[in-house]
């Protein structure tokens, strides 16, 4: 079974690479943006690698060829998601790609994340495709700690910048990425739309209790306002669109938190979803 895979080098596509060549019956190909990540894509398994930009239909046109189930992940934060999402769905029409899974995000209804609603219009758009489609509705990663990771060692501070009480239900990208590879290679999935969260709810004041715990050193959580955030994110050089879509997710977050129910990851993994002291416990850098 042929599976392309988008956005193939970054934080998802790498992870869903490494689940999908633990399955016999895949042979994995990969979409990555710059030839300078076409031998980590060979190397994370990929049979083929096609070069190229999402917002390029003659990419999409070339890489779809001989797929029988496309994954497509959008890059994070691209103001092109719902075009590029209308490029892969053509593509995947005029290429007679059998299966469309697209990583999408946990509630896409929501108008207030611009990411979050734009990949509401692409699953509207997968509905009028006619394709066989399935849907990935992930809540955030625990990965994503590890962005404030030198903070954590330098200081013993895990800075967010909304309230350390916010609620989260945070998954494992590990589990993510297995569901990805089954529903990608086992019948069943046609037509579903998997809201997948972590089973635990936890503030960034208990994930910093359970990242000092592991690490057997004090970290607090602190709250960073949204303007010095913006600063240092700015100062960091991070793309304007990209500031600007955290900031209103920063602010969502901190209005409601972003937090589903774990029982459908459960169903799905056959198996308790891994926890963020199982994860971190593997997972802290050395
Ligand atoms: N992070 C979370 O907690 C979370 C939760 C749920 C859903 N998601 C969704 O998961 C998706 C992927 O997130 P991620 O964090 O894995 O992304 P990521 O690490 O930023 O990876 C994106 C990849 O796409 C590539 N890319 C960027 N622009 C491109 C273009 N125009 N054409 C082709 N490739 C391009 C990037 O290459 P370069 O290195 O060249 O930029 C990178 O390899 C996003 O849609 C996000 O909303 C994330």
């Amino acid at each position: 079974m042929h599976i392309l895979v988008t956005g193939a080098a970054g934080k998802t596509g790498q992870a869903v690479m490494r689940a999908l060549v633990e399955r016999d019956t895949a042979v994995p190909h990969a979409l990555v943006r710059r030839p300078e990540q076409m031998e980590a894509a060979r190397q994370a398994g990929a049979a083929s690698v096609t070069v190229g930009d999402m917002r390029d239909t003659a990419v999409w046109r070339t890489a779809t060829q001989q797929i029988d189930a496309l994954y497509h992940i959008c890059p994070n934060m691209h103001p092109a998601e719902v075009d590029i999402g209308r490029m892969a769905i053509e593509a995947a029409q005029v290429n007679g790609v059998g299966h469309f899974v697209y990583h999408s995000v946990l509630h896409p209804q929501v108008e207030a994340m611009p990411h979050h609603w734009h990949k509401l219009r692409v699953e509207e758009m997968l509905f009028a495709s006619g394709l066989d489609f399935t849907i990935l509705q992930p809540a955030a990663y625990m990965q994503n700690v590890l962005a404030g990771w030198q903070s954590i060692m330098a200081e013993g501070i895990y800075r967010v910048p909304y309230p350390v009480e916010t609620p989260f239900t945070l998954l494992d990208l590990a589990d993510v990425a297995r569901v990805a590879a089954m529903v990608l290679t086992e019948p069943g999935h046609r037509g579903a739309i998997y809201e997948l969260a972590g089973t635990e709810i936890l503030t960034p004041a208990a994930m910093a209790v359970v990242l000092a715990e592991v690490m057997g050193r004090a970290v607090t959580a602190v709250f960073q306002p949204l303007d010095e955030w913006q600063t240092q994110a700015q100062a960091a050089g991070l793309d304007p669109y990209a500031v600007v879509t955290l900031r209103q997710m920063f602010a969502y977050y901190a209005r409601h938190g972003f937090w589903g129910n774990g029982n459908v990851l459960r169903w799905l993994l056959g198996r308790e979803p891994t926890t963020f002291a199982q994860w971190f416990h593997t997972a802290k850098p050395h």
